[in-house]
């Protein structure tokens, strides 16, 4: 069963993502259906349990642990992490905070809950936070995907719209400072021998910020895969994306978005435990830069899942 759709922000992207998952496993021979995963998914799951789940869920359900911890409770393999890892990995300031106890370099944040915006009012926190992290700064939702919420800020005047828009999505908001360089992405992917980095994917939108209308819309971002980096500073950056990717305790595939800085160190971003699978996604970029085919990759950590 291919898991898709859902009820988070990002559902259209799912959706797009599960049809992918379903065509690629459907071309290497593998029986697969998709379901939605509102109300009718569980008693589809107990009337006729599937032999795994592939989860082409994005946003909150798919990627907090929540669904996870279900299929779990109904004795149903799935490819991917479980439900704590999951629910590590989608809360941002939980996992900078793994990775910086890890020894892997992130960019300084301050998490900032809806409540103490208000309980200490607007202009104190915000000055608060440009004297700790200067500017320019990165606000995104504490929880989310697909750039939705996320806006750079550069003058102190562009960070409480910024601040408006991300709490539309989340009622605590990442801070981060904003680190000028490259945006890359690794595909990790275990198919039996460990967890193994694809080619790295550099990220360049038309308009500098890779945000949602940048990844879903054809023409509005070119890719290089693999990345066009010295490589001493790919093999730093693969490294650093296995690394984390360890660190989180992920399982099967993951994706980890990182910056490389001018001075060609890499910092991570964030860590995707299901990642986009559209047209325009960086996982099938990676996987074809790497001559595999999406299908067979899927069909075979269906079957480890399984095993
Ligand atoms: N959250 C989207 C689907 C991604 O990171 O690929």
């Amino acid at each position: 069963m291919v898991l898709a759709g859902g009820l988070s922000y990002e559902r259209d992207v799912s959706l797009r993502s599960g049809r992918r998952v379903l065509d690629a496993l459907k071309a290497v021979g593998v029986h697969a259906e998709m379901h939605d995963a509102d109300v009718s998914l569980l008693p589809a799951l107990q009337a006729d349990p599937p032999d795994a789940v592939v989860i082409a869920l994005h946003g909150a359900t798919g990627e907090d642990g929540s669904l996870r911890g279900v299929l779990d409770l109904c004795g149903i393999p799935y490819v991917g992490c479980d439900a704590r890892a999951s629910r590590l990995a989608w809360d941002k300031p939980s996992a900078k905070s793994m990775l910086r106890e890890a020894g892997i370099p992130t960019p300084d944040w301050v998490a900032l809950p809806h409540d103490r915006f208000s309980e200490l009012g607007a202009v104190a926190v915000l000055d608060r936070i440009v004297d700790r992290l200067g500017l320019p700064l990165m606000v995104k939702p504490a929880q989310g995907g697909s750039g939705l919420g996320a806006a750079v800020v550069r003058e102190d005047t562009d960070l409480p719209p910024a601040m408006v828009g991300c709490f539309a999505y989340d009622s605590t908001a990442l801070v981060e400072k904003f680190v000028p360089g490259k945006d890359v992405a690794v595909s990790i992917i275990d198919l039996g021998n460990g967890p193994e980095a694809l080619p790295i994917v550099e990220i360049v939108a038309r308009d500098g910020l890779y945000d949602y209308a940048a990844r879903y819309t054809a023409g509005l971002t070119t890719w290089h895969a693999p990345a066009r980096l010295d490589a001493e500073v790919a093999a730093q950056v693969s490294e650093t994306a296995l690394a984390a990717h360890k660190a989180l305790g992920l399982r099967d595939l993951s994706r980890v978005d990182l910056i490389v800085a001018e001075d060609g160190s890499p910092q991570v971003l964030g860590i995707n435990v299901s990642p986009g699978m559209t047209e325009t996604s960086l996982l099938p970029l990676a996987a074809q830069a790497a001559g595999l085919d999406l299908g067979n990759i899927l069909a075979t950590l269906v079957t480890r899942a399984v095993a």
